[in-house]
C-alpha cells in the first residue's frame, strides 16, 4: 500500500539547516521499507540548504523560512509553528537544525519532536562534538536521538549508537562515521514512531511500553 494515500500512517515534519543526509536516510528508508509514515514538509532556515533540493526531488513540499527575517527567537517560532501545525504532524523531525528552539515552541510539541545529536549524550552538548572528543581523548563515541525539551540537547534519550575512537583518527573521519551511524538509527526510529511502540511520559521513554535506561535503546550495528 502507498504510505501517502493510507489514512493510519504517520504525518512527519522535518526541520534542517544544512546538507539533509539524515533526512534522505528517512525518504529512503519510507520509500525502501515501506513505512507506514509519510513526510508531509520538509522546513528549512537556510535558503540554500541542500535538504530543501532533496525534499523536492522526492516532490516533498519544501519551505524556507528565513530566520532573520524575525526580530526575536519568539516571533521566528511562531512562524514556524504557523507552517508545521496546518500539517497535522504526529512528529517533527529535527535533522541537522541549527537554531535554538524557544521554551513555547518546544511545549507546543512535547512528546512529538526528536532531535539527533552528534555525541553520547549528555556527553559533549553543542557544536563541534568530534573535535572536542578527540581533544579529551575519549575512547568511544558515537550519536543520541532524543525527544526535544527545554533543555538543549539534554532531553530524555531514545536511543544511542556508539563506535570506538581510533587513535590518530582525524575529526572528519569520526564524523563520517558516526554519520554513517545516524543514518541507520533515524530511520530505527521514525519505523518505531510509525509503529506506535515509542512514547514519552512524565519525562521518561518506553519502547513497547517498557522503559528504556537513560542512555536510551543501545543500538548496535
Ligand atoms: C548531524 O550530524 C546531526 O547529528 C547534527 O547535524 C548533522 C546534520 O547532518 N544535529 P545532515 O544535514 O543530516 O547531513
Amino acid at each position: 500500500m502507498n504510505p501517502n494515500t493510507d489514512v493510519t500512517a504517520i504525518k512527519i515534519v522535518v526541520l534542517i539547516s544544512g546538507n539533509g543526509s539524515n533526512l534522505q536516510s528517512i525518504i529512503d528508508a519510507i520509500a525502501e521499507r515501506n513505512l507506514n509514515a509519510e513526510i508531509c514538509a520538509v522546513i528549512s532556515n537556510k535558503q540554500n540548504a541542500y535538504g530543501l533540493q532533496r525534499a523536492n526531488d522526492h516532490g516533498i513540499t519544501s519551505h524556507w523560512i528565513d530566520h532573520k527575517k524575525y526580530s526575536s527567537r519568539e516571533q521566528f517560532d511562531q512562524a514556524l509553528i504557523k507552517a508545521i501545525d496546518p500539517y497535522k504532524p504526529d512528529l517533527i523531525i529535527l535533522a541537522g537544525f541549527m537554531r535554538i528552539l524557544t521554551e513555547a515552541f518546544v511545549g507546543h510539541y512535547q512528546g512529538k519532536m526528536i532531535n539527533i545529536h552528534p555525541s553520547l549524550l549528555p556527553k559533549f552538548r553543542g557544536l563541534n562534538t568530534h573535535q572536542r572528543v578527540l581533544e579529551e581523548g575519549d575512547s568511544e563515541h558515537g550519536a543520541t536521538i532524543h525527544f526535544v525539551t527545554p533543555d538543549l540537547d539534554g532531553g530524555p534519550t531514545i536511543v544511542q549508537a556508539r563506535l570506538p575512537v581510533v587513535a590518530g583518527e582525524s575529526a572528519e573521519k569520526l564524523a563520517e562515521k558516526v554519520q554513517r551511524l545516524e543514518h541507520q538509527i533515524y530511520p530505527l526510529v521514525v519505523e518505531w514512531f510509525s509503529e506506535r511502540r515509542i512514547r514519552l511520559d512524565q519525562n521518561k521513554v518506553y519502547l513497547d511500553d517498557n522503559l528504556l535506561p537513560a542512555n536510551g535503546f543501545d543500538f548496535i550495528a
